[in-house]
Order: structure tokens, then C-alpha cells, then sequence
């Protein structure tokens, strides 16, 4: 079943991924995706909370069954679904920060989240979260994180709903998702990088738990791993905090 076509609708939870991935164990098909008004324990990355006021933001959960194993690309798979959507619904272009920020002239837009679930060894369901702040005033996020974040009411200056978006999302996500499972990439790898607000060539740094790495950005590779060169030797990263260094 393609994504989108079965959608369930709730007021209020604490967060869709859980509710999404419920219905997965219960056995719910590929394609069925979760929409909640409002989430009272919204997750982010890295065991952030992810800030999710009623009717403020689309928080919505897709549930996957793909039948390849290698899903560190779907991350990225998600976020040039968003970033088409809203590009074909409001002419926003906004830019893709690895691997799961949705960003707009340096704030956050959105994000994000994709969680497993394996059966055995074998991978039984993927959980696509997506995190947007549409009609957010900017008062209407909370003071800590106010300089950092936007929503599409803020950038386009004009009233923006999350059905303006949603009927743009789904042909994205499933454009994007079914080149992802025909082995297309490279595909999904060359338009992250032409869409990504960190620029190729330049110096980033790479947080990781052990240590900051300084060095060039080269690129994505074919598992979605961000590489930098780091006095001459490639290194590749799968899960890290990315920050650029402003030259001087
Ligand atoms: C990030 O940290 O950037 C990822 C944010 C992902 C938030 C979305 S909102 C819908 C889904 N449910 C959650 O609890 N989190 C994701």
C-alpha cells in the first residue's frame, strides 16, 4: 500500500512513532501513517523532546516494511520528500542539513526521526517520523529555543495550514521512497547534496561522543554516511552532530 493512503487522525499522544510503531507489531500494513493534533512527548534525535504544540505542526509517523535491510539512506529519503512538498506547495526552497534537519536560512524548520523495529534479525517495520512547524508565531516556541527555530508562517509571512502541505507529502515520499528501494541511490544521494546547507568543499566540524573532528565535507556515501577529509584521510560518519566553521 502506498504511504499516505490509510491515515490516522488523532486529537492527542505522546508521540506518533510509538503509536505508529503499536500498529506495526499488531501487524499494520506498509503505507499506514499516524497524524497527531498535538504530541505530549515528542521525540527528537538524540533523545531530545521534540516541541509539539496542538495544531501548531504536522507530527506525523509513516510505517515502512522495506524489503531491503541497508536503511541508513531513508533519513535523507524523507527529507527531499519534505523538501519537494513544500517546495510544490508554497515555493519554499528549503535545505536538507545531514541528516535530518529540514532547514531554512539557518534555523530549524523541522526534522527527522526514523526508528527499527527488528523480528527476530531480520528488519520487521521502519518508523518515518516527520516533524514540520507550520503556523508557529514565533512566540509560540518556547524561549530557549527561539533564535534556532522557524516555521512556514514565519518564512512565508502568510497563514500556512498543514493541509496546504500533506497532499504534496505523500506523492513525495513515495516518489522518493520507491527510487530508494529500486537502488537508485545515487540518485537520493546527488539531490541531498544539492540541496544541502552545508556546502561542499567547506570546513565543517563533526561532533561525535568521543571527539570534535575538523576537516573538508565531501559528500555523502552510498549508506548515507557524511565524509570528511580530515588532513588528508577520508573518514566517513553515521550518526553525529554537524557544525559549520565560519571562515574568517
Ligand atoms: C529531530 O530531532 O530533528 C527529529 C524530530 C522528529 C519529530 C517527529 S514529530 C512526529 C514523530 N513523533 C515523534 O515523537 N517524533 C517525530
Amino acid at each position: 500500500m502506498k504511504i499516505g493512503t490509510r491515515i490516522r487522525w488523532v486529537k492527542s499522544c505522546p508521540s506518533t512513532n510509538d503509536l505508529a510503531r503499536e500498529l506495526a507489531l499488531a501487524g499494520e500494513e506498509e503505507g499506514t501513517v499516524v497524524i497527531a493534533e498535538e504530541q505530549t512527548k515528542g521525540r527528537g534525535t538524540r533523545g531530545r523532546s521534540w516541541y509539539s504544540a496542538k495544531k501548531k505542526g504536522l507530527y506525523a509517523s509513516a510505517i515502512l516494511r522495506p524489503s531491503k535491510p541497508a536503511i541508513s539512506l531513508l533519513p535523507l529519503v524523507a527529507g527531499l520528500a519534505v523538501r519537494e512538498a513544500i517546495f510544490e506547495s508554497l515555493r519554499i526552497r528549503i535545505r536538507l542539513k545531514w541528516p535530518n534537519d529540514l532547514i531554512w536560512e539557518e534555523k530549524k524548520l523541522g526534522g527527522i526521526l526514523c526508528e527499527t523495529g527488528f523480528m527476530g534479525n531480520h528488519l520487521g517495520y521502519v518508523i518515518l517520523g516527520i516533524g514540520l512547524n507550520i503556523s508557529h508565531n514565533l512566540e509560540d516556541f518556547p524561549p530557549e529555543i527561539r533564535t534556532q527555530a522557524t516555521s512556514l508562517k514565519l518564512i512565508k509571512e502568510e497563514d500556512v495550514k498543514v493541509k496546504d502541505i500533506l497532499p504534496r507529502l505523500w506523492p513525495a515520499l513515495n516518489g522518493w521512497y520507491e527510487l530508494f528501494l529500486r537502488g537508485e541511490e545515487e540518485k537520493v544521494i546527488r539531490s541531498f547534496e544539492e540541496n544541502s546547507a552545508l556546502p561542499l568543499g567547506k570546513k565543517i566540524a563533526v561532533v561525535t561522543e568521543k571527539r570534535v573532528y575538523e576537516g573538508i565535507f565531501k559528500g555523502i556515501d552510498s549508506f548515507g554516511g557524511l565524509i570528511l577529509e580530515e588532513r588528508g584521510r577520508e573518514k566517513c560518519f553515521f550518526s553525529a552532530q554537524i557544525k559549520t566553521i565560519k571562515s574568517k
